[in-house]
């Protein structure tokens, strides 16, 4: 839509004239939730980090490694290559807005490093998670798609698969130690980006099965096909992933688990029929506690999380104008 030589005028964006009123209630939810890395106190898991032994230390560290390319991705490359094929000017601006979160999501975690790790454990995560082969092989598989621009659906069914799906082997587990009460300030991070990408994957969906319907029969079955057979083989990768992660700690059959009832999970997104057996039933209890305390906001219509502290605003004087003089207006102070 918005690419190419402009033929004929340049339209204004009339939010007063907005042809798809999805797009509207998806910005108000955003924008409603908004929130930074920086307004939650990690600070205060120091205790509990530092109760954890080698290998537990290891899996968080590393979970949020990977969990940082996949946000970084979706940063640089989703949102723009989705916001090509956008059908309104409000899809556009809706894209802006999660552009931007998706940035915030990325930073975050180097928040969470800077609080629990030393900086030669940050370089070590960062080398490990721009080099790791099952971690590299998701992200190359859904960037070539992203920049594939013949298919513009299979870029949705991409952006869904990582966000509904990809990222929950990493999400377990900041859910399992919240589940144990502990962590709980570097999850209400977590849980702020599970609400974030809740709301991203309905959207992406939604926009999906709209053109999904227009498909002829013939052309829905072959994307289906292709979109089951993608989904199994980013599975078989994730369970390489999983197992790479999880063995040390003993948690890998769990985590493959819920990732299996997330990958249902980003089908339902795209409005087809589950793949896996697994249901909330089968995700193991303390996960799904996690889960709730994090869903009572996390859902798609509803409010800021509980531990999110806002900051204390301050009125703004004539001298936050003075960019050039900071010192001199802070040296009596
Ligand atoms: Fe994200
Ligand atoms: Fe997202």
């Amino acid at each position: 839509m918005l690419t190419g030589k402009l033929k004929g005028n340049y339209k204004a964006i009339n939010w007063n004239r907005v042809d798809d009123d999805v797009d509207e209630a998806t910005w108000h939810k955003l924008t409603e939730q908004f929130w930074l890395d920086t307004r939650v106190p990690v600070s205060n898991d120091l205790k509990d980090w530092r109760e954890l032994d080698d290998d537990h230390k290891w899996l968080v560290g590393h979970v949020f490694g990977g969990l940082t390319l996949l946000d970084t991705l979706q940063s640089q490359d989703g949102m723009a290559s989705l916001r090509a094929d956008a059908h309104t000017q409000h899809e556009v601006a809706v894209l802006n807005n999660i552009q931007f979160m998706e940035s915030v999501h990325a930073k975050s975690y180097s928040t969470i490093f800077s609080t629990l790790n030393t900086p030669k454990e940050i370089n070590e995560i960062f080398d490990w998670s721009d080099s790791e082969e099952f971690l590299q092989n998701k992200t190359k598989r859904i960037y070539n798609l992203y920049h594939n621009d013949e298919h513009p659906l299979k870029k949705k069914i991409s952006s869904v698969f990582l966000e509904t799906f990809l990222f929950y082997s990493g999400f377990f587990t900041p859910l399992w130690y919240l589940g144990h009460n502990k962590l709980t300030n570097v999850a209400e991070i977590i849980k702020l980006i599970i609400r974030d990408e809740s709301v991203h994957g309905t959207y992406v969906g939604y926009k999906f099965q709209i053109q999904f319907n227009q498909l002829s029969p013939n052309e829905q079955a072959e994307l289906k096909d292709w979109m089951y057979n993608f989904l199994y083989d980013l599975y078989e990768n994730e369970v390489n992933y999983t197992h790479l992660l999880y063995d040390k700690t003993g948690l890998t059959d769990k985590v493959l688990t819920f990732i299996r009832y997330n990958a249902n999970k980003a089908l339902m997104n795209l409005g087809q029929d589950p793949m896996f057996p697994d249901t909330a039933e089968d995700v193991n209890p303390v996960v799904m506690n996690g889960i709730s305390t994090s869903t009572v906001n996390h859902d798609f219509f509803s409010e800021v999380g509980n531990g999110y502290r806002l900051g204390n605003v301050e009125a703004m004087s004539d001298d936050d104008y003075l960019f050039g003089s900071w010192e001199d207006k802070h040296k009596n102070k």
